[in-house]
């Protein structure tokens, strides 16, 4: 018998219609940073993963794809992507300007916050007003803690950014990924960002340690390093307390039932 013909819908099929899209777009395969379990990082010296392409949009670039006539179709952006910072695409703010000008849509952008001047955010946040979130990644309350991940963030910068996005109509939050060094400062975190404007708080436990307890790498000056799941119960505080169950499913798979018992997994996605 002959295999029923299945037309797949394409992107350009669901814009025009009556649908409502979110879109979740990576426009940067660049970072400033080198977070040691990012999918973009190499494990071994914490440089781009090879395999990735460097790739950036330009304004002309995002307004081939999205033309005024297919923004009426989304109501929503997620600039936050999975291989690189959204801010390292220069041409950012005319991009979240081109949407709001254009169509009703919100938007939100995850970012390290460790680059651009303040006046830049501050534009951003001008241009957007009351449709723009922004979530900055504060991992800790000094630099020395926050660099434990997030390698080459300086914490001030970050901070001194988020304080004037948040001068503006737009909205700043802080986003917190946990780990065993800083399980114990989430309400100090919190306050913190508070003091630079962050008006909510999302914090979740690093997704990354789902078979083992502890993270191998090799740091930029080619020493041995680890970073530590958290080893507290913090599910109270978090957004993402189904990890446990993920990992408990993940561990089941591979046969193993103790996490403190190493094995590199062939996983790289996934856990290391
Ligand atoms: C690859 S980043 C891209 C956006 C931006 N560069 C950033 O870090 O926010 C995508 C998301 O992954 C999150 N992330 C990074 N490392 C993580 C980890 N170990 N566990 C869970 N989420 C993580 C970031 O905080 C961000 O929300
Ligand atoms: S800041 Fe975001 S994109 Fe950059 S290395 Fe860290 S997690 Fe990855």
């Amino acid at each position: 018998m002959k295999p029923t013909s299945k037309k797949s819908i394409q992107y350009k099929d669901l814009l025009n219609q009556d649908t409502e899209l979110t879109i979740w777009l990576d426009l940067s395969t660049y970072c400033n940073a080198s977070c040691p379990q990012c999918h973009r990082t190499d494990i071994n010296g914490l440089g781009k993963a090879s395999w990735l392409p460097l790739i950036k949009w330009s304004i002309d670039d995002f307004k081939k794809k999205f033309t005024k006539q297919s923004l009426k179709s989304i109501t929503q952006f997620e600039i936050c992507g999975t291989w690189g910072d959204p801010a390292m695409s220069k041409d950012l703010v005319k991009i979240c300007k081109y949407i709001v000008d254009n169509s009703k849509a919100v938007i939100s952008i995850n970012t390290n916050g460790g680059i651009r001047t303040t006046k830049w955010w501050e534009d951003l946040g001008k241009f957007c007003g009351e449709r723009l979130t922004v979530f900055f990644c504060i991992d800790g309350i000094n630099n020395e803690m926050h660099q434990k991940y997030r390698r080459g963030v300086d914490l001030q910068t970050t901070l001194d950014n988020m304080e004037a996005l948040a001068s503006t109509e737009a909205e700043a939050r802080s986003f917190v990924v946990l780990f065993k060094h800083n399980q114990h400062y989430i309400d100090d975190i919190k306050s913190l960002a508070e003091m630079y404007g962050a008006t909510r708080h999302h914090v979740i436990k690093s997704d990354r340690f789902l078979t083992n307890n502890i993270f191998k790498f090799t740091n930029a000056e080619g020493k041995e390093e680890t970073l530590e799941e958290v080893d507290i119960n913090v599910d109270q505080k978090i957004r993402n307390n189904w990890i446990n169950s993920a990992s408990d499913n993940l561990m089941g798979i591979q046969g193993k039932t103790d996490k403190t018992t190493y094995v590199p997994s062939k996983q790289r996605e996934v856990d290391r």
